[in-house]
């Protein structure tokens, strides 16, 4: 079953991979922005303290289950808890990356819109205000040929990937641009806390003001957390199901969430001192990237112009990387479903379900132009998806994991498996306080998030 389905190759790989997808839009455009939204400092206190004491935990359940099995979610839970509904969860984790694809593909398409932008250099002209760069995204998003024309390439490349499979696609894929996506957004880093004017937004960054964390900043960070890992939809399930059978679980699970831990940070710090140093509102909001950034690169064009193309280039290059790597395993949940369960072969799948992101994905980005006016839920579609998905199907789907590995599993399978028969002595020893976590505090925690998001 396992070579059929092919795995990774190596531990560096699978982390790679998990990383890559675990690193995504979700770091560099929306962190940032919920960081400036949020107060800053003591928001991202709470991002980190929820991503490791939560989201961890529920990582980890979520690989026991991929790896104990080798099947992806539905073929899972069947296996685990033969003849009950546990089952039906594959449906939510077909239904839920797709949802999330098809409007993350819309934002993907955007990325490759402004990085093509970037190479025809179009940043580096000073005279352009901020003003005119707002408008030019405004137009642009609510146009409504050109979107959909990019939100159709960045789908068909994901398609592309996918149909090779894991070893010849994923793998191949996220083993480059994962280093790569690093070693750039680095570098990004370096040149915008040396702007003259940085230190505010270092400042903003480090040092916390409690006040202005509420309630709902407190639930935001633990979302963003949520979705930065790509929890609860059965994406690091599936990924894990992967995994050789004596991979160390808590190794990938660590080394992957300090990656992606690291890289929001990272982003924060590439893109917030920029913000500062031009003079731009921190709160700006989810168009703080495509309509700041290119303010930014355009000042900085005014010293060095290539500086700034080069810079512009990298960067747009960069979210697009981190775009693709990351919606190609939405998009691997549900054709691991279609291929172990229904049996169909990968590129059947892949076209099936690349059909059915794509019409929803149209609908998304209509909803910035000519269907701006249509609402559901008093929402428009594009963040009626964001909301469903991030703030209700994602906790829902992270509580069921980890009831089912703390709850509805043997703990002596748990451990069996978390140890590798006994055989990892880290494991062995952290063991009880992992499992301490998966039974008891990340549903408790959860539940309060749950509910504190339908009160709200
Ligand atoms: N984590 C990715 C990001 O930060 C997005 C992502 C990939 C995701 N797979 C997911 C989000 C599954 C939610 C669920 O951009």
């Amino acid at each position: 079953m396992v070579k059929e389905r092919g795995n990774f190759n190596s531990r560096f790989t699978a982390i790679m991979a998990m990383a890559g997808s675990a690193i995504g839009l979700g770091n560099i455009w929306r962190f940032p922005y919920m960081v400036g939204q949020n107060g800053g400092a003591a928001f991202i206190l709470v991002y980190l303290f929820s991503a490791i004491f939560l989201c961890i935990p529920i990582f980890l359940a979520e690989s026991i289950i991929g790896k104990r099995t080798h099947l992806s979610t539905f073929g899972a839970m069947d296996k685990l808890a033969p003849g009950t509904r546990w089952k039906w969860m594959g449906f939510l984790t077909v239904f839920t990356p797709l949802i999330i694809l098809s409007y993350y593909s819309v934002v993907g398409g955007w990325s490759i819109e402004y990085f093509l932008k970037s190479l025809t250099l179009s940043f580096s002209d000073p005279a352009v205000g901020m003003e005119e760069h707002s408008a030019v995204f405004g137009r642009f998003i609510s146009s409504a040929w050109t979107p959909l024309v990019f939100h159709t390439v960045f789908l068909l490349i994901n398609a592309v990937v996918i149909v090779f499979g894991v070893r010849g696609g994923i793998e191949r894929f996220t083993k480059l641009t994962t280093p790569v996506l690093f070693v750039l957004i680095v570098l990004i880093m370096l040149y915008s806390v040396n702007l003259p004017g940085a230190k505010a937004g270092i400042d903003y960054l480090i040092h916390p003001d409690f006040s202005k964390l509420t309630g709902s900043a407190l639930l935001s960070a633990m979302g963003q957390a949520f979705f930065s890992l790509s929890l609860g939809v059965g994406c690091i399930l599936t990924y894990a199901s992967y995994l050789k059978s004596d991979e160390d679980l808590l190794a990938t699970g660590f080394f992957t969430a300090i990656f992606d831990l690291l890289f929001a940070i990272i982003a924060g710090f590439a893109i917030m001192p920029a913000v500062f140093a031009a003079g731009i509102e921190p709160g700006a909001g989810p168009g703080l990237i495509f309509e700041t950034l290119p303010f930014i690169f355009s000042t900085m064009g005014a010293d060095a112009p290539w500086l700034c193309d080069v810079v512009s280039i990298l960067f747009f290059l960069t979210i697009l990387f981190a775009a693709l790597t990351s919606s190609i395993s939405m998009l691997e949940v549900g054709v691991a479903y279609l291929v172990d369960q229904r049996k169909m072969s990968r590129t059947r799948a892949t076209i099936l379900l690349f059909a059915g992101c794509w019409a929803l994905g149209v609908l998304c980005s209509l909803s910035f132009g000519p269907l701006k006016d249509v609402h559901v839920f008093g929402m428009t579609i594009f963040d009626a998806c964001d909301h469903l998905t991030s703030d209700f199907l994602m906790t829902f789907g992270s509580l069921l994991f980890v009831f089912f590995v703390g709850w509805k599993m043997k703990k002596a399978d748990v451990r069996d498996e978390f140890t590798n028969g006994g055989s990892l002595r880290l494991n062995r020893k952290v063991f009880n306080v992992v499992y301490f976590f998966i039974r008891y505090v990340a549903p408790a925690a959860i539940i309060v998030i749950f509910i504190s998001n339908l009160l709200m």
